[in-house]
């Protein structure tokens, strides 16, 4: 099998495909041959040194999430919708290492894919949907919110608004503006970030927004937050450096909430709603895993419009 690791730590330039053996798999596990598998920002943090640069645990390997066809089950294989049996196409997530042609993980790691999804969709669902589906328990979304989302544009963003308004929630959200026709079609009102956003949110829902939700982590999106919305309603997946304000931070960062069980729990549900067309995973670019490093440039732009995939 092939996989991605980072040789060291810092760019893109890190990253290397490397070649090795699966071994059959164990009890409780599946050996998975992977179709596709996700890209995220938080795969290129790993190696960029800024959640340490311990030079012990080189090389790394990356990737959260994949789907693929099972080849192989060790003795009691099952996971969360039951047993797995070879021939399952499966979601995989969490999985440590997702970027590689092969796997063999925990029976438990793996969802069946909803067959009306591409490959592509269903390797970028997971991360971004679990996240969603964590930002609008933690601050209670449901029908007759309005609710701010910063980066609707984005995976995470576009997830939590296609959660928030399949739960009967009207969504505001921040993007830049040539994705705005796009976004109304998700049924997004869109503003554009950047000077002047709190009047333009203000402006968008007159009514006042009832919960705030930041993909994005620039102070922009905080303040305006804390601007509009309850502070028991604020949260964030990414503004880790700004808890002292008392908003929920989510997700791996430094004083998160990890929501491990809520997240687990949520993947089922997840794959349900994309399977039905609820949750639509918008794919923005595609790479074979040699070119791992310009997957991972345009992840890094902050604009890639959607989910990037890479295809081993
Ligand atoms: N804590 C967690 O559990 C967790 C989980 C997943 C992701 N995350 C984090 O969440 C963030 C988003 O992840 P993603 O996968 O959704 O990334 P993404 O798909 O690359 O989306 C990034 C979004 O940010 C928007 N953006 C860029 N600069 C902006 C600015 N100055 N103001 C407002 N919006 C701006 C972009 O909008 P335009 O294209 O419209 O400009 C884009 O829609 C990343 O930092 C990621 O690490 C955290």
């Amino acid at each position: 099998m092939r996989f991605v690791v980072a040789a060291g730590y810092g760019g893109p330039e890190q990253l290397v495909v490397r070649e090795g053996e699966l071994p059959a798999p164990g009890p409780g596990r599946v050996q998975v041959e992977v179709r596709a598998a996700g890209v995220n920002p938080f795969d290129a943090k790993v190696y960029s040194g800024a959640m340490g640069a311990d030079e012990a645990r080189l090389p790394l390997r990356l990737g959260v999430e994949a789907a693929g066809v099972v080849t192989a089950v060790g003795d009691g294989a099952a996971g969360p919708a039951g047993p797995v049996g070879v021939g399952d196409e499966v979601i995989v997530h969490p999985v440590s290492g997702g970027y590689a042609s092969a796997l063999d993980v925990p029976a438990t790691s793996v969802v069946p894919k909803p067959a009306t999804l591409s490959w592509e969709q269903a390797a970028g669902l997971s991360l971004i949907g679990v996240t969603a589906y964590h930002l609008l328990e933690a601050t209670g979304v449901g029908a007759g919110d309005t609710v701010l989302v910063h980066g609707v544009a984005g995976g995470v963003g576009l997830s939590t608004a296609q959660l928030a308004i399949a739960r009967g929630a009207a969504v505001v959200g921040t993007a830049a503006e040539h994705r705005h026709e796009a976004l109304r079609g998700h049924g997004v009102v869109p503003v554009v970030y950047g000077d002047g956003l709190a009047d333009r949110v203000r402006a968008a829902a007159p009514a006042g927004i009832d919960a705030a939700l930041d993909t994005v982590g620039t102070d922009e999106a905080v303040d305006v937050s804390l601007a509009l919305a309850p502070l028991d309603r604020i949260a964030s997946v990414a503004a880790f450096d700004r808890g002292d304000t008392g908003i929920k931070l989510l997700g791996a960062g430094p004083g998160g909430d990890p929501g491990t069980d809520i997240r687990r729990r949520a993947r089922l549900e997840v794959a349900a709603l994309a399977g039905r067309g609820e949750l639509e995973v918008v794919v923005a670019g595609t790479f074979p895993l040699d070119r791992v490093a310009d997957a991972h440039r345009l992840v890094l732009g902050g604009h890639a419009g959607g989910k990037v995939v890479l295809l081993p």
